[in-house]
């Protein structure tokens, strides 16, 4: 298919009209041409396609589906291989009803745990969040449907999500907040990109020519659309000529008639309208010549997958005296209603209708498992009455060990508003009270997309954390519990002890339309390691019912320069009495560095699977990016001469093994002396320490300060160390008012030549 030749047939109005929605779900077709409409739905973690009336609030119900673990969940599993797989059964659903593309990943980082939308994302972490999209947006895509990696970029709360904007130092956007997004384009190339509502440093991601076309396009090669989320258009005129190519839904009419008003007054280059067109119809016509729409959709085959993979999801967070996992000849009561019905996914545009869902209670019963239930509280009601309590203190009782499923209801966590407190709700931290006095074995499991607080940690012996696991979650929660499946999954996030440890907890949701994001790039453990803050429990953690051990640590070289790479390799091995996987952990630090670094960040991790008595060699390959830090000097990534320390262990505050590499730059910082320059920074950089030394040696001498010699009342006066501080932060300039330097203003401008030739 010529697309540009298709485009140059097309009238200015089929362009501007190409570039919004024809209804909620669907492109335009433009029937003299032979284009057709295609259809994308959400996403991320299941198919929300409304076969009839759509409307965007999801009134109207959709398709039944498959819903699969929100990406809270799928992170915990630090496993590519398996989310690959999800994103392929995705896209043969996909494929079978008929959706080009599919709404999702969505990438965007958990800043803070009040984030309503943090279920449908991955992590904390940079790292973590790109590796896991990247692998969910191969797997579908390998099916030739198309991906909309969303939100684009910073958006991060859900308080005024359509109008705040985020406002965020360079560094911090390229660390933190931008490389999911970077890794995804760069290794995946996803079809499409969702741009977000919100504001980035005051212009709206919609319009915004630095983020749509300069980053995303000409620095990481995007290739596919741009799409807006749905109603984040401002002015459709600016975001045509930024790199905004599709509106979604659409605007009635209103907005595309601008894009023809514009071109034709001369304020838009219609040559900027066909590119978004060609953009859009790439994309079209890629997916409608591979639709395969017999592909078969076996959704209780794809129930199954579902449920192993939320049994690999979840976190083992703690287990006294290996209470997990439990016998199957056990007498277990089963408290909460959770556990009947759980909390598997969150509200809003990734809600599934699910064609079914299996709870816990139902699970055990159909494995014939001797287990009891007592509802506990009361989710509609968020309350547990003196009754629920009593029978449920009975059932905990009259049985060996007690199961509480507890976590956020829906209404403690949506899409479209941000939670205020980090708790789950009062009845049930009260159930839980009340179940651990009445039974010692308690274990709590939690469906929760983030963080919540635990105030009775220390009374109940196990924990396992479930986190939205999707339609079959119940299922998996009874093989994990019942070591069918030994728990595997690893903390996407630091829990913090409480919400106000948080880094942003200060600023977070901002003040009116503007939400600073002051703790900059101490973001999660980033911070809580800086700070060496106790948390409830840290990035990466996650037990087994087996032991692993950590040994041998290798590096290729001990020394090498930034464009070279690093071979690290660490032997794993399961030293306990049965199978299973663990995360091996890379972490990177630059111990000593002129810019304000992280301790430790993550630089890469590997799932392993290993039988009992069994080791593997782990190998992770580290290159430029694995140390640098984004330099706003000079606008990109770099490495700071020096030895970086190379951490390995299961969780960021497990790492029994250490390595020191030295990294030498190869790119020298761009320099400017005047002065107004400092000797603590001119003897820093060695070619000017040269030039600069005999002068500094003159001016320590008039303090009296000079290797040899010197008077001891002058000594007494100034000290040794006074008198060092002080020349280090003298600015040259200070050699014309103390002396030593050069005298007047013509030495002054032939040593700043003499410096800044070099
Ligand atoms: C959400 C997107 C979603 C879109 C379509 C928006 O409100 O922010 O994530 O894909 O609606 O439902």
């Amino acid at each position: 298919m010529d697309i540009r030749k298709l485009v140059s047939q097309m009238t200015l109005e089929e362009k501007a009209g190409l570039c919004s929605g024809d209804d909620f779900w669907h492109t335009k077709a433009v029937e003299r041409l032979g284009i057709p409409r295609t259809m994308v739905s959400d996403g991320p973690h299941g198919l929300r396609k409304q076969s009839q009336e759509a409307d965007h609030l999801g009134i109207n119900d959709s398709i039944k589906a498959v819903c699969f673990p929100a990406a809270s969940a799928t992170a915990a599993s630090f496993d590519t291989d398996m989310i690959r797989q999800m994103g392929e059964a995705l896209g043969d659903s996909c494929q079978h009803e008929e959706l080009s593309v599919l709404l999702g990943p969505a990438v965007n980082i958990k800043r803070s745990p009040l984030c309503g939308r943090n279920f449908e994302y991955f992590s904390e972490d940079p790292y973590l969040a790109g590796k896991m999209s990247t692998a969910m947006i191969q797997g579908v895509q390998s099916r030739n449907v198309g991906t909309s990696i969303k939100h684009f970029a910073c958006n991060n709360q859900e308080h005024r999500r359509m109008s705040s904007s985020s406002d965020a130092d360079e560094r911090t956007m390229r660390e933190i907040y931008f490389p999911a997004f970077e890794m995804a384009v760069k290794e995946a190339q996803p079809w499409t990109v969702m741009c977000s509502y919100n504001r980035i440093n005051g212009v709206y991601a919609s319009e915004n020519p630095w983020l749509l076309t300069d980053v995303l396009r000409k620095e990481w090669g995007f290739e596919g659309y741009v799409m807006s989320d749905w109603g984040a258009v401002s002015d459709r005129v600016a975001g045509v000529a930024a790199g905004l190519d599709l509106e979604m839904p659409a605007s009635g009419g209103v907005n595309d008639r601008k894009i023809v008003e514009a071109v034709r007054a001369g304020k838009l280059d219609e040559k900027l309208v066909d590119l978004a067109c060609e953009r859009i119809l790439n994309i079209v016509f890629r997916y409608v010549e591979n639709a395969k729409p017999d592909t078969p959709w076996d959704q209780e085959k794809q129930h199954a997958q579902a449920a192993e993979i939320a049994a690999d999801c979840m976190v083992l967070l703690k287990n006294e005296e290996n209470l997990l996992p439990l016998a199957k000849e056990d007498a277990v009561a089963l408290i909460g209603e959770f556990a009947e019905k759980p909390r598997f996914q969150g509200g809003g545009s990734s809600h599934i209708n699910c064609f079914k869902t299996t709870g816990a209670v139902e699970a055990a019963k159909a494995a014939g498992l001797k287990v009891t239930y007592a509802q506990g509280y009361s989710v509609a009601g968020d309350e547990a009455t003196e009754e629920m309590l009593a029978e449920a203190v009975a059932a905990a009782k009259a049985a060996r060990v007690a199961v509480v499923f507890a976590g956020l209801p829906d209404s403690y966590e949506s899409e479209g508003y941000d939670r205020t407190h980090m708790r789950i709700p009062d009845c049930q931290n009260r159930l839980i009270e009340a179940v651990a006095a009445a039974n010692p074995d308690t274990v709590v499991v939690l469906h929760n997309g983030s963080p919540v607080e635990m105030p009775w940690i220390g009374r109940v012996k196990a924990v396992l954390e479930a986190y939205l696991g999707g339609q079959a979650v119940g299922e998996a929660a009874v093989r994990v519990l019942f070591g069918d499946v030994n728990p595997s999954g690893h903390l996407p996030e630091s829990f913090p002890i409480r919400l106000e440890d948080n880094p942003s907890y200060l600023f977070y949701g901002g003040e009116g339309n503007v939400t600073e994001y002051r703790e900059g790039v101490f973001v999660g453990y980033r911070y809580y390691d800086k700070k060496k803050m106790e948390v409830l429990f840290p990035f990466g953690h996650g037990l087994s019912y087996t032991t692993f051990a950590y040994s041998n640590l290798r590096v290729s070289a001990d020394s090498i320069r930034d464009t070279d790479t690093l071979t690290v390799t660490v032997t794993v091995s399961n030293t306990g009495s049965r199978f299973g996987k663990t995360v091996a952990q890379l972490y990177v630090g630059d111990p000593e560095s002129t810019p304000i670094r992280p301790v430790r960040e993550l630089k890469g991790f590997k799932k392993v699977a290993l039988e009992s008595g069994e080791s593997k060699d782990v190998s992770f390959t580290l290159d430029k990016r694995s140390f640098a830090y984004w330099n706003q000097q000079i606008h990109d990534w770099h490495v700071e001469t020096g030895d970086f320390t190379i951490e390995i262990g299961s969780s960021s505050r497990d790492l029994p093994l250490k390595a020191t590499v030295k990294v030498e730059s190869t790119v020298e910082l761009p320099r400017h002396y005047t002065a107004d320059s400092i000797y603590l920074d001119l003897m820093a950089d060695p070619k000017a320490r040269e030039i600069i030394t005999a002068f500094m040696k003159k001016t320590m001498e008039i303090f009296g300060h000079e290797e040899e010699g010197g008077t001891d009342a002058a000594k007494e006066a100034i000290s040794a160390d006074m008198a060092m501080a002080m020349m280090k932060y003298m600015p040259l300039r200070g050699m014309l008012s103390f002396g030593g330097g050069p005298e007047s203003a013509k030495e002054m401008e032939n040593l700043l030549e003499q410096l800044n030739k070099i």
